[in-house]
């Protein structure tokens, strides 16, 4: 290969046409996912201290954010709940008439097309904040939140989710869901697993937006140490070989050689989760003045592409949107 002078990479780059023409991974509306926080109540729009621009609502007006999703061209939201109520096994997350379930029928009412997505957790849900059922030494018993797993799986379904994302990183839940809804019927439900989750700090302000901190303890039982990339690569071929359609990476900024490996790996769809923690230092430092939201929002969000994401959940989606359109 012939070397400067000959081959001046700068050519390339003199004029923003020449640079779009040959830029590798481009940034589209329809790469967004939008997350939603819907709670009880009535008259609901309240928003997460910790995550500036985003807002819990109420079932009732939960149609607000999705009109402005859609008119926007994004084509696909995840609904995580806050319940009405608790208990130590955190049955009301396969409550039909608990906020994600309602909010999922009225979604699917108004907008056929558009893709509902249900995040498949238990910490929202019980008393002690956990992603499951605890046993006596209070540690997550697997196989018992695999049996509470199935039913919320199949309540999610019959109101109307497209996608599930089961995301307590339960060993085997891919399996057992998968099973559970093609007997019900739901064969053409979609699993989009939650197959690399961290235990991970930047989860900080969704805890708060949500109520689902632990009472006491961790998650490191479940959720994958920061430091392995070679376990989640085990951790999504296994979901892989249990019917996973969609692989999601979380959190996304400090894991993108875990996405990279996976894109490289696999070639299969691939999701990262742009978290609530990475969101709000992004907020906090351009509120400060320190940096250009605008421009490092867009910048991270083709990074994303460009380390193999086909898909990306973050709550920057309407701004992102919005910037893409020139609004
Ligand atoms: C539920 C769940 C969490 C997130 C998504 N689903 C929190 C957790 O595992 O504690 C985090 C999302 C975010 O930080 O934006 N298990
Ligand atoms: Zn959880």
């Amino acid at each position: 290969m012939a070397g400067f002078p000959i081959y001046r990479p700068r050519r390339l780059r003199a004029t923003e046409n020449l640079r779009s023409m040959i830029r590798e991974v481009d940034l589209s509306v329809k790469d967004l996912i939008y997350p939603l926080f819907v709670g009880p109540g009535e008259k609901v729009k309240a928003e997460i201290g910790s995550l500036p621009g985003t807002y819990q609502w109420s079932v009732d007006r939960i149609m607000e954010p999705v009109d402005q999703v859609v008119q926007l061209g994004i084509t696909a939201v995840i609904l995580f709940g806050i319940p009405s109520y608790k208990d130590e096994e955190g049955s009301s997350a396969w409550d039909d008439e608990q906020p994600v379930q309602m909010a999922a029928k009225m979604i699917k009412k108004k907008y056929p097309e558009l893709v509902v997505i249900t995040d498949a957790c238990f910490c929202e849900y019980t008393t002690h904040g956990h992603c499951g059922v605890l046993d006596a030494d209070g540690n997550v018993d697997n196989d018992e939140t695999l049996e509470n797993l199935k039913k919320l799986a199949v309540s999610q379904a019959r109101c109307g989710a497209d996608i599930i994302a089961p995301s307590n990183m339960m060993d085997g839940y891919v399996q057992v869901m998968r099973k559970a809804l093609d007997e019900e019927g739901f064969e053409k439900t979609a699993i989009m697993a939650y197959s690399a989750k961290f235990a991970s700090a930047y989860y900080g302000p969704f805890r708060d937006a949500a109520g689902s901190a632990p009472g006491k303890g961790n998650r490191n039982g479940y959720q994958m140490d920061p430091c392995n990339g070679n376990e989640a690569m085990r951790e999504i071929q296994l979901d892989i070989e249990e019917g996973a359609d969609i692989i999601i990476i979380k959190p996304a900024m400090s894991y993108l050689d875990i996405c990279w490996r996976a894109h490289k790996k696999f070639n299969r769809p691939l999701c990262v989760y742009n978290v609530s923690g990475e969101y709000a230092m992004i907020k906090a430092a351009s509120q400060n003045g320190w940096i250009d939201e605008k421009k490092i929002v867009l910048e991270t969000m083709c990074c994303f592409k460009r380390a193999g994401a086909k898909m990306i959940i973050t709550y920057f989606a309407l701004e992102v949107a919005r910037w893409l359109q020139g609004k």
